[in-house]
């Protein structure tokens, strides 16, 4: 029983809480399937949740004839990293089919019985394939975020199929070998966009790991308590993301939350917070979040981008090639990710941490 539904706050008891709903292994979603019509407490997250009252619209960026059109669309990546930190893209190459796909096998897998997914739930960091709702561990100055998260890490592109559970092993497979596609396109785009060698980031395997978030939003019968993801930068390289046609994800952007509408076919694409960081503050890691809500149920696909197994021990400022005076120090990126943990709970900003 949750000590939160006793009406009396001297009996409530936070970590036992916690480790009630860690026990079920069963997710956000087991809560709402059990009945739940009122939140457990340490998913209350009070803060505003308005949206843009002016019209801003992040970039939508055509990557059709990027042959031909390769400087414009390099100018237009330059403007939304530096500006925005995050834009949209189509004709992206990734097929319709393959991001349905991954959506579907995302529902797919978070809509199975629970004792089939309870075998992979896990709030271990290191676990290469796992369900969690809480990753490492929670802080009390920390709201967890009413959704489910499914995840599979490839170390430098790779994963053992049969490590992916089989009700979503083909979507996943097939939709990464697309990002990984992307990703020579957008690692190329990106060192070009910094004014360095197109092979720059891809020579430096800064972007050759990735983690594939499958993320699953149960409606919430308390939305304007919590959030569907709260507010967070990616400690990543770079982020690229699939979202359903329901909505519901802001950037922080000249303090205006903005909303970040479905465009069918489209990706989002946000810079990581290490990539703010090689690039001297060039490129912009923004916050951002997704609102819950009361009705439906949202799915997203999360790819984080990030070195490759070999370069994350070695330590990495600014990168000296963009002849800039660096402001921060040098950090590997295993340490940067393991502060990022730390500082998240902390409401805190990783980057400010390495500022010289
Ligand atoms: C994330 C994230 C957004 C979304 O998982 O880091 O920002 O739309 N997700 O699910
Ligand atoms: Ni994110």
């Amino acid at each position: 029983m949750y000590s939160v539904n006793m009406g009396n706050d001297g009996d409530y008891d936070w970590e036992k809480e916690v480790e009630e709903f860690e026990k079920t292994k069963a997710g956000v979603k087991g809560l709402v399937d059990s009945g739940v019509v009122k939140i457990p407490r340490f998913f209350i997250d009070q803060s505003e949740k308005s949206s843009n009252v002016a019209q801003l619209q992040i970039p939508v960026i055509d990557f059709q004839e990027l042959k031909t059109r390769r400087m414009e669309i390099v100018e237009e990546i330059r403007k939304a990293s530096e500006i925005w930190g995050f834009f949209q893209m189509v004709n992206h190459g990734v097929p319709m089919s393959a991001m349905d796909a991954i959506l579907e096998g995302t529902r797919k897998f978070h809509e199975q019985t629970k004792e089939s997914k309870m075998e992979y739930y896990s709030t271990d960091m290191m676990r290469k394939v796992k369900f969690y709702t809480i990753l490492g561990t929670l802080q009390k100055s920390h709201a967890a975020s009413w959704r489910d998260a499914f995840s599979c890490t490839f170390t430098d592109d790779m994963l053992d199929p049969a490590a992916i559970p089989p009700v979503c092993r083909n979507e996943i497979a097939k939709y990464m070998k697309f990002m990984m596609k992307l990703r020579d396109t957008l690692s190329d785009l990106l060192s070009e966009a910094l004014g360095l060698s197109r092979d720059f980031l891809r020579n430096k395997q800064f972007l050759k790991s990735e983690s594939l978030s499958c993320l699953y939003y149960p409606a919430c019968p308390e939305p304007e308590k919590t959030f569907g993801t709260e507010k967070h930068a990616d400690p990543t390289i770079l982020t690229v993301l699939v979202q359903d046609d329901t909505g519901g994800l802001q950037i922080h952007h000249e303090n205006y939350w903005v909303d970040v509408p479905p465009i069918k076919g489209a990706l989002i694409a946000n810079i990581g917070s290490f990539m703010q960081l090689i690039s001297n503050d060039k490129f912009k890691s923004v916050e951002h979040r997704v609102l819950a809500r009361s009705i439906g149920t949202r799915v997203s696909s999360a790819c984080f981008f990030y070195p490759s197994s070999d370069q994350i021990l070695k330590p990495y400022g600014p990168l000296k090639e963009l002849e800039t005076p660096p402001v921060y120090r040098e950090v590997s990126y295993l340490e940067f990710v393991t502060c990022h943990q730390k500082k998240l709970s902390e409401g805190t900003s990783t980057l400010v941490h390495f500022k010289i």
